[in-house]
């Protein structure tokens, strides 16, 4: 998801015997589904880890808004220029929402953007994949929007307050993006046959990695035990994978394209669609930096960064003699 293997620093969830007084009597809280607060005591493992979920959830929002950005001066007419630069302007929000989320754990923006630019931070594996052609605007909008709205509900529901609540309002956004992607799928879908071959193409290479984006199957998923104890984690790789895949292939069917799987069919015994096996080994090269795009996307960052350093200082300073002459 926009989150991956979020390490918790726990390998199996610790057994109500084993946990301190504390500890009990926080665990108690979140089963009782009562909110934890910034100022809340919790266990240190618990603030890592959502430290760790929260900020790769923010770098891959912001991390996001490059493959689309790419775009924006090619997008066909000024209706679809105008919708995508609102929907990259989210993206950015989305990213202030929850790097400010993250900062009431006791970490700065600035830390977590550093810890990004540095390579040492991860995001998700789904913005390091190219964006070819106008229709891969589409597929994104439609699969990757859509499997994040299938993760990002449930933590609407999450147990840290804050990360919570900033979900609900990334989750109406989430499905205008969702939206408008599809939007886009079906204009060239109905279109001429070069444009439906173009979103055929999108959807053959964008189905996989999407698949990707929910993480390792449970099997292999070492620490989502514990942040499903913590309700940090609300529903299983696997659970949000096939939610996905039962949703989507009826959309792919309405647009007359085909999924690129041949084993994918209907399982009338499993009440979902069975689907092929997911090739890992892309999976972990691009989580570790060998993605089509990584270095290319953080090359851009970095620059970003770089070029805007004159603002944050004009900024600093404008606030600073502000200050100074509300003082005097
Ligand atoms: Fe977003
Ligand atoms: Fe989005």
């Amino acid at each position: 998801m926009y989150a991956q293997m979020v390490e918790t620093g726990v390998s199996a969830v610790r057994a109500q015997a084993e946990m301190t007084p504390e500890e009990r009597a926080f665990q108690a809280r979140i089963d009782a589904d009562i909110k934890i607060e910034p100022k809340d005591p919790m266990p240190d493992a618990y603030r890592r880890t959502l430290v760790r979920q929260i900020s790769q959830h923010a770098h891959s929002e912001i991390v996001g808004m490059l493959p689309e950005g790419n775009w924006v001066t090619r997008a066909p007419t000024l209706k679809r220029k105008a919708i995508l630069m609102a929907k990259i302007q989210d993206e950015g929000g989305h990213g202030l929402y929850l790097y400010s989320a993250a900062e009431t754990l006791g970490v700065s923006r600035d830390q977590l953007i550093a810890e990004l630019h540095a390579g040492r931070a991860k995001y998700s594996s789904i913005f390091n994949y190219p964006t070819l052609s106008w229709a891969d605007i589409g597929a994104i909008g439609w699969l990757v929007d859509g499997a994040a709205i299938m993760n990002q509900i449930p933590l609407c529901r999450c147990s840290y307050g804050p990360y919570a609540r900033a979900m609900v309002r990334i989750c109406k956004e989430e499905s205008f993006h969702q939206r408008q992607g599809y939007d886009i799928m079906l204009a060239m879908a109905q279109g001429t046959a070069a444009q439906k071959a173009m979103a055929q193409d999108a959807l053959d290479r964008w189905w996989w990695p999407s698949l990707m984006m929910f993480g390792p199957s449970d099997a292999e998923s070492v620490h989502s035990a514990q942040s499903a104890a913590w309700k940090i984690k609300i529903l299983s790789n696997d659970e949000l994978r096939q939610r996905f895949v039962d949703q989507t292939v009826p959309q792919a069917e309405y647009l007359g394209l085909a999924v690129p799987d041949p084993e994918l069919r209907w399982s009338p015994e499993r009440g979902h669609y069975d689907f092929g096996a997911i090739d890992w080994t892309e999976f972990y090269a691009v989580i570790k930096g060998d993605g089509p795009c990584n270095r290319d996307r953080m090359a851009v960052r970095v620059q970003a960064w770089e070029d805007g350093a004159w603002v944050r200082e004009a900024a600093m300073a404008h606030a600073e003699r502000r200050a100074a002459r509300q003082a005097a």
